[in-house]
């Protein structure tokens, strides 16, 4: 069985993760299928429907199974599963590599082969596979194991590795699965991270910062996964459009993980704008990269099918700018994907992604205001 295509591009879905932790529960996920269909994200291309940690009750059965936790899901999770798929969205789930998942729910470790089966009898399509509770254990032989496990199946299931990037799955992780985590895990922060708990999550440009050096690992079929999505959790509308389209600039996952049952229109907007997906999802498959940075604005460039390019000015400098940008003055030459552009020999329309305006082409100057923790995104074309 060939499970190399099996994301040809970046997986789209939602994740529970991020709004919810474990406080899961049947109705709830229900209602968020129906919000995920009816507010639109199906149709702008988000396909999987994922339940991360606490789906579990505390121990597995007699038989050594693991069983949904039947306080919140009375109707066991098969029956979920058929409810996700009757609505045309496909299903994920999740455990862990290790003795327990990072929540205290029975881990994986032991149990590959029967559970692999279990999820397939249930009809998942996606598994994201944790790292807790792994002590003493080697991060590319368990994955090895779980990704052979899926594989003994027959059915077609999405691995996404989740291992945080101490071990760099991303030199190992394409050999078992479509995508592997980068870095520890996001908070709804931008810049500054807040504490609770006495635990610290990574923000948007902390986990953007390190993306860049791993770049040349991730293509069709495998890709880098810097965390699921923070927009409509808590952000300013600025900040959550930089998040979504640098995450669309790094040809990333685009796991929502806000609740779909309170979406605003500004974030399903942002969501579900098709053009900057288009990016994220373009077939070259290229992560993108910092081209270029002056006065606190970065500029990344993300190559697109056809010698297109994506170009986002992100303005990280801490206060309003004008961009003032002569195209003609900088070069692009990018060993990795082999692009080079010479916009003095070669003319470019640019339209913005998000204002969805054109605007002339790259041959006279680029005037755009930039508020701050905001991004300007365009596509250049021939
Ligand atoms: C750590 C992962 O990085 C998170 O995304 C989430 O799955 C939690 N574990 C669940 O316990």
């Amino acid at each position: 069985q060939d499970n190399t295509m099996l994301a040809p591009t970046p997986p789209m879905g939602w994740n529970s993760w991020n709004i919810f932790q474990t406080n899961i529960n049947e109705p709830l996920l229900k209602q968020m299928v129906d919000s995920y269909v009816s507010s639109g994200m199906k149709d702008a291309g988000y396909t999987y429907f994922v339940l991360d940690d606490g789906w579990m009750a505390m121990e597995r059965d007699k038989n050594g199974q693991l069983v949904a936790d039947p306080k919140k899901f009375p109707n066991g999770m098969k029956e979920f599963a058929d409810y996700v798929h009757s609505k045309g969205l496909k299903f994920g789930i999740y455990n862990c590599a290790g003795t327990k998942t990072c929540a205290g729910y029975p881990g994986t470790r032991g149990h590959e082969y029967e559970d692999a089966r279990l999820y397939a009898s249930w009809g998942v399509d996606y598994l994201k596979f944790d790292w807790c509770y792994a002590e003493g254990m080697n991060a590319r032989e368990a994955y090895k194991v779980m990704s052979q496990a899926l594989k003994a199946t027959g059915r077609p299931i999405v691995f996404s590795l989740c291992e945080w990037g101490s071990h760099r799955p991303w030199v190992w992780g394409k050999d078992d699965g479509q995508l592997w985590r980068t870095t520890g895990d996001i908070g709804p922060y931008f810049d500054k991270p807040v504490t609770k708990n006495g635990w610290t999550p990574l923000t948007v440009l902390n986990i953007l910062d390190r993306q860049d050096s791993i770049r040349q690992y991730a293509g069709p079929g495998h890709w880098n996964d810097p965390d699921m999505l923070e927009v409509g959790n808590g952000m300013t509308v600025n900040e959550d459009r930089a998040h979504f389209s640098l995450w669309c600039m790094l040809a990333a996952p685009l796991m929502a993980g806000n609740d779909l049952g309170k979406l605003s229109e500004q974030t399903k907007n942002i969501l579900t704008n098709k053009e900057v997906i288009a990016v994220d999802q373009d077939a070259l498959g290229i992560e993108g990269f910092r081209y270029y940075a002056f006065d606190g604005i970065e500029i990344w460039v993300k190559p697109l099918t056809g010698g297109d390019l994506a170009v986002c000015f992100l303005n990280r400098s801490g206060r309003a700018q004008t961009l003032n940008y002569d195209w003609t003055a900088h070069l692009i030459n990018d060993t990795t994907s082999k692009t080079s552009v010479d916009f003095t020999q070669t003319t470019f329309k640019i339209r913005n992604l998000w204002s969805k305006k054109d605007l002339g082409t790259t041959q006279k100057v680029f005037k755009q205001p930039i508020p701050n923790y905001d991004v300007v995104m365009v596509k250049l074309s021939k």
